[in-house]
């Protein structure tokens, strides 16, 4: 039985193949990375695979896929994961393990529409799949403190929206069960934390931790869209990070499922702990 994962250079890959190497033998492990220079220390068959350049992808002899998304514009990121689903097809991949969105089919998030259309193309080439539809990381939400301490305030466009977002960990370790376990063959989980929290509560839970005030303060999409732009960000990416708060405050992100403690057999971690490790 071989495992392969994808992005293992990233935050999601890394953290699902530690998980993965505390339950099956490492001689079963793969990745396949862009770099394998920065994979070289990681104990397992590294195999260099760029999604933008199908010809290098390389999912020979391997029994589960973990497809982790990748990132860019989204007709880039379709186009790459397209690549990867069709590489994974003519090599006779047993069993596709996909890192989405929640609610991929229906949500109104602009980035759903990469993960609505990878799920699609996954279903039709009939490989076994599982959808891993992951909720917001709590640690895009905790690393933005120490900055928001800098500047004075918290300053997002959510209102008064909540979010149940789940901690990156879970999610990975979600992800290594799946791909150490039977029985997921066609599932969709949908990956949140326990509970939905909004930004006047995360301030104050950072102000808890650090002892230290911090004001949550609200303002329209485009005063944010601004601010990000000023920051440098790539125009996709600002557009990105509003659509997600004009989101959260409309309550699109908000719904709490059961699906990631089942998985990983506890409860989830709260978005304390995340403000604990930015801030604490
Ligand atoms: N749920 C959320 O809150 C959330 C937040 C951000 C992103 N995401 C999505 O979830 C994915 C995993 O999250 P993450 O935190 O692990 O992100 P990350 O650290 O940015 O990892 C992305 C991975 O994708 C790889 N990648 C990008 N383009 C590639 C290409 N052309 N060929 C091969 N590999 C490529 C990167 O390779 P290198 O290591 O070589 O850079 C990296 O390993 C992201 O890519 C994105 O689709 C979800």
């Amino acid at each position: 039985m071989t495992t392969l994962i994808t992005g293992a250079t990233g935050h999601l890959g890394s953290l699902t193949l530690q998980h993965l190497l505390q339950r099956v033998p490492a001689s079963g492990i793969a990745v396949s990375v862009r770099d394998p220079a920065k994979a070289a220390h990681l104990g397992v068959e590294v195999r260099h695979g760029d999604f933008d350049r199908p010809e290098t992808l390389d999912f020979v002899g391997v029994d589960r896929l973990m497809l982790i998304s990748t990132d860019g514009p989204d007709e880039a990121r379709i186009a790459k994961q397209t690549a990867a689903v069709r590489v994974a097809h003519e090599a006779g991949v047993g069993h596709i393990v996909y890192s989405s969105v929640t609610e991929a089919t229906t949500s109104p998030l602009s980035l759903a529409v990469v993960h609505r259309a990878t799920e699609e193309l996954i279903r039709t080439t009939g490989i076994p799949f599982t959808f891993l539809r992951n909720a917001m990381y709590h640690e895009n939400y905790t690393a933005q403190l120490p900055g928001a301490y800098e500047r004075g305030a918290l300053v997002t466009a959510t209102g008064d929206g909540r979010i149940a977002s789940a901690s990156r960990d879970d999610l990975a370790l979600a992800a290594a069960v799946v791909l150490s376990t039977d029985g997921h063959e066609g599932a969709v989980y949908e990956l949140t934390g326990p509970r939905a929290w909004g930004f006047d509560e995360l301030a104050a839970i950072a102000a808890e931790v650090t002892g230290k005030p911090l004001a949550h303060r609200s303002v329209p999409d485009a005063d944010l869209l601004a601010g990000l732009s000023a920051a440098g960000l790539p125009a996709f990416v600002c557009e990105l990070l509003v659509d997600i708060q004009a989101n959260i405050r409309a309550g699109a992100l908000a719904e709490v499922r059961p699906d990631l403690e089942k998985l990983i057999g506890r409860p989830a971690t709260p978005v304390e702990d995340a403000v604990r490790v930015s801030v604490g």
